[in-house]
């Protein structure tokens, strides 16, 4: 029994030096952690439960019958965050550099399919040289069987990558078709063909970190929805992240324990400037109406005329939705379009809450946002909130102009609660571009047609830059003062708690994509 006994403990020796001491330097040279010391960072301490260890992979072409890594260059297994189950995988760069094999594929798999069966999220800590080269097309097939299982259980179990060295070629999709993608800065990239192939292809020269790092995804493509310094701070947000979603579309979100207080927020009432074309942080907003230091935010770096990410509002997790003042004055375009749709279907498929606030001139105009699409783009914001079946709640904090107006949470698209602060503007456009068109006549007939723009431009505004007129309608349910704010929305959350809304049936829409 006792050699039995050594022969485990050998073995078991063996895996966890992965590709071995040398390798393993290397990894920390590069500032990475490996495969094991990430996982034993993210999950709570001795939660781990690894499933494979002993796997070794089956080619014998090109040597490789002599090569064999106890592992097949991937750690999986189960574990918790803050007592709360997770399925991971964590590649290991020490093993064949991580590269993906059709045994390493099949771990990673058992693990999808566990975690879709007992409904717990799935993680991926991406680091690896792609398919394995040795073994051709049934690295291939190992791909496309993570791919399938990642499309069957999206919108079932929360699933999340991290990406935390290479990830190139046909790797980059199941990454790309998870919830969430977060990258290292410096030390990951992503790309479908490397500089080398862009430079016999297309003449472009290149470096991996332009073309794909963490940086150029968080800023240019959104293919990253957050980027962290190093691998510490990505694994610390990665938590982060967990804590606000629940274990399955089954379920809910986690409440954190809240004691209500009065909840009035009087430092809202001065953030919106009485002048209606300056600009000011909708960030300022957001933290004045959730928790304290709750507000988690996605895709931040990218298209930040609007923002999007998680909060809470008396300890219950809700998805925040924002026009975006200070950039580009909060219009809609193509990019900030896609960013929120997406992030509102994360939220309708896990049961949280949506929390829209609006303040958006309209949408961009110009032959680039047309040409690129706006029509099909800005749909998907406006179908995404439409088929949302979650609690729905809308604050316009000023402007909510045009069809703009009808996309951002209004009441005709199922929102549950609209309310509007009193300095809100509801109309088709603003005062001067509506004056022009309507008052043309009169105005060029005028002696002085700039004074009777000016008067014409007041009566409209006066008329309709108000939110009253669609409170008479009941398009807005209650105009509220902002220092109210935050209790309103607990209250209106709070009596949505068990809304349920049922969608006719259908196998599934069809997104305009
Ligand atoms: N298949 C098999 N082995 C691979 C591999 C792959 N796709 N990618 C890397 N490796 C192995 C290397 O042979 C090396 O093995 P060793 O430790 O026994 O020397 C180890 O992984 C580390 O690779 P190395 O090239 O030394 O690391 P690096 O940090 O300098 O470069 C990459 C990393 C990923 C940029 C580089 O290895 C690479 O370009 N790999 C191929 C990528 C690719 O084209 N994949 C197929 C398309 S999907």
């Amino acid at each position: 029994m006792k050699d039995k006994l050594s022969i485990l403990n050998d073995k078991i020796a063996k895996a966890k030096v992965g590709g071995g001491e040398a390798r393993i330097e290397k990894q920390h040279a590069k500032n990475k952690l490996t495969a094991r010391e990430r996982i034993d960072y993210l999950l709570d301490e001795d939660s781990f439960e690894e499933i494979g260890m002993f796997v070794t992979h089956r080619t014998t072409d090109f040597g490789m019958a002599n090569q064999q890594f106890y592992g097949d260059g991937v750690v999986t297994g189960y574990g918790t965050i803050n007592k709360r189950l997770v399925y991971i995988f964590a590649q290991d760069f020490t093993v064949f550099g991580g590269a993906l094999s059709e045994t390493h594929a099949e771990k990673i798999c058992k693990i999808m399919d566990m975690a879709m069966q007992v409904g717990a999220p799935f993680i991926g800590l991406n680091d690896s040289g792609g398919a394995r080269i040795q073994e051709g097309v049934r690295s291939l097939g190992g791909y496309a069987d993570i791919f399938y299982r990642n499309v069957k259980a999206s919108g079932v179990i929360p699933q999340i990558s991290a990406i935390m060295g290479p990830c190139a070629g046909g790797a980059v999709y199941s990454p790309a078709m998870t919830d969430f993608t977060m990258m290292v800065e410096n030390t990951s990239y992503m790309f479908v063909t490397g500089p080398n192939v862009v430079k016999t292809v297309t003449n472009e020269e290149v470096t991996s970190e332009e073309l794909g790092g963490a940086h150029t995804h968080a800023t240019k493509s959104g293919v990253t929805h957050l980027t962290s310094a190093n691998d510490v701070a990505c694994l610390e947000d990665l938590k982060k992240l967990i804590s606000y979603v629940p274990q399955s579309n089954q379920e809910k979100p986690i409440d954190l324990p809240y004691q209500l207080g009065d909840e009035i927020r009087n430092e809202l009432t001065s953030i919106v400037p009485d002048n209606p074309n300056k600009p000011y942080d909708m960030h300022a907003v957001i933290n004045g109406i959730t928790d304290e230091d709750s507000f988690f935010e996605i895709h931040k770096e990218y298209a930040d005329n609007i923002i999007v990410g998680f909060a809470r509002l008396a300890g219950k997790s809700v998805g925040v939705v924002a026009n975006q003042p200070m950039s580009l004055a909060g219009v809609l375009d193509v990019d900030s379009s896609k960013k929120a749709a997406r992030f509102t279907r994360f939220c309708d498929c896990f049961n949280i809450p949506l929390l829209v606030l609006v303040d958006v001139p309209g949408f961009l105009p110009g032959t680039d946002q047309e040409w690129n699409g706006i029509i099909t783009n800005g749909a998907k914001l406006l179908y995404a909130l439409s088929e949302a079946t979650v609690p729905k709640v809308t604050v316009i904090t000023r402007k909510a102009y045009g069809g703009a107006y009808d996309v951002m949470n209004s009441k005709h698209i199922g929102a549950d609660f609209n309310f509007a602060w009193p300095g809100a503007e509801i109309a088709v456009m603003g005062a001067k571009g509506a004056s022009e068109i309507i008052f043309k006549r009169e105005i060029q007939a005028a002696d002085d047609p700039v004074a009777k723009l000016a008067e014409k431009e007041k009566e409209y505004a006066d008329k309709f830059a108000n939110p009253y007129r669609a409170a008479a309608r009941g398009f807005i349910d209650e105009v509220i003062l902002p220092e109210n704010t935050r209790r309103k929305l607990i209250k209106a959350f709070a009596t949505l708690e068990n809304k349920e809304l049922e969608m006719p049936y259908k196998k599934h829409g069809n997104i305009p994509l």
